[in-house]
């Protein structure tokens, strides 16, 4: 059908400019959503990679720019350099940027882990780590995701040097110590929105069980907590929508929105990088219409964004020890798979009436 008179469809007939059909940014605004990825700034030198970039997004996430091993090389140091430049991208595109992440078990710096700090040491540092990062970031990054992954599959409050090991003084006292650093991160940015971000807790079971119970205790309580990143790093060809869909709504009803912050969808592949089974990439695209439309049908659901967007530089690969990848509505030479044609649809058609 064709959406709107459209110039550039007479002036060329490129891949986004055929009429009718959009680029995923546009439907995306024409939805109210946002549709983001994550980027590594070694890639904006690259044609291919900023081109498709800037065209098919209009919001950005650092993959790794932002992480505690980038930004602190040492503990005297704050290197901004990285993030800066992909704040710097965006703002020349006109793209929102969600911050990643300020409080982690993971990926963080040597100096910080093997020091042996006490936990008034440590809850000094988080405390400066964080005011002096969102400070920096104010008014250029709208969204952080203040703590990744803090509870294990039982819904339990993980082990970590954030929280126990030694902590930062709330050992033992499960989600206390989340809603210290939320408080702090308040603090820091009052305009910024806060985001709990977890994975394998998308759909129904006990660690979204958990993430829901805190929630609703932060928001009673007046914790300042606006959302919920579920990463959605699928991985399973049985992905029940369903559940994903009832955890949104339930978590929605808080009063809290809903990013999809990492979503990718790894199929098997053979040592050279090639797929396992061909079939595989319409049930890929068949679960990539289903995570965006599950999203659109939630007014609380409010950003949907790919870890990535190019097979190239796709995390998967080294993370399942080249045993999987495909993952990404585009391949490697940023063509667009039949996943891309199946957000594009899905975000087409827009939000459903709201529930
Ligand atoms: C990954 C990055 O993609 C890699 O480049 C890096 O080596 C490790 O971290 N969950 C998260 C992300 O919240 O930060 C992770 O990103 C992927 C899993």
């Amino acid at each position: 059908m064709l959406k709107r008179f459209c110039w550039s469809c007479i002036l060329t007939l490129s891949f986004a400019s055929v009429c009718g059909a959009q680029t995923l940014r546009q439907e995306a605004d024409n939805a109210s959503l946002l549709v983001g990825t994550a980027v590594r700034p070694a890639q904006l030198s690259e044609t291919a990679y900023v081109s498709t970039l800037a065209r098919e997004f209009n919001m950005l996430e650092a993959e790794d720019a932002m992480k505690w091993w980038i930004l602190r090389p040492d503990a005297g140091t704050y290197d901004f350099r990285q993030g800066d430049e992909i704040v710097r991208f965006a703002q020349a595109h006109q793209m929102k940027v969600r911050g990643h992440c300020l409080v982690w078990a993971q990926y963080n710096p040597k100096w910080l882990t093997q020091a042996h700090f006490t936990d008034r040491q440590l809850a000094h540092l988080l405390h400066e780590h964080i005011t002096k990062v969102m400070k920096h970031y104010a008014g250029e990054v709208f969204a952080w995701d203040v703590v990744n992954e803090a509870l294990d599959e039982h819904g339990n409050v993980r082990d970590s040097l954030w929280y126990n090991r030694p902590g930062i003084g709330l050992q033992g006292e499960g989600t206390a110590y989340i809603e210290r650093v939320f408080r702090w991160a308040h603090r820091a940015d009052k305009h910024a929105l806060l985001f709990y971000n977890e994975a394998e807790g998308e759909g129904l079971g006990r660690k979204s069980d958990a993430v829901y119970a805190m929630v609703k205790d932060f928001k009673q309580r007046g914790v300042p907590i606006n959302g919920i990143g579920l990463q959605l790093h699928i991985s399973k060809p049985d992905v029940d929508i369903a559940a994903i869909a009832a955890n949104i709504a339930r978590l929605t009803a808080l009063g809290v929105q809903i990013h999809v912050t990492e979503l990718d969808v790894s199929l098997p592949v053979d040592s050279s990088g090639g797929l396992l089974h061909p079939d595989d990439v319409n049930r890929q695209a068949e679960i990539y219409r289903g995570i965006v439309q599950t999203c659109l049908q939630y007014p609380g659901c409010t950003a949907i964004q790919t870890w990535g967007f190019t097979d190239k530089y796709s995390w998967i690969g080294s993370f399942s020890r080249h045993t999987r990848g495909w993952a990404l509505p585009f391949d490697r030479n940023y063509d667009p798979k039949p996943a891309y044609r199946a957000v594009l649809d899905a975000l087409s058609a827009g939000r459903s009436v709201p529930r």
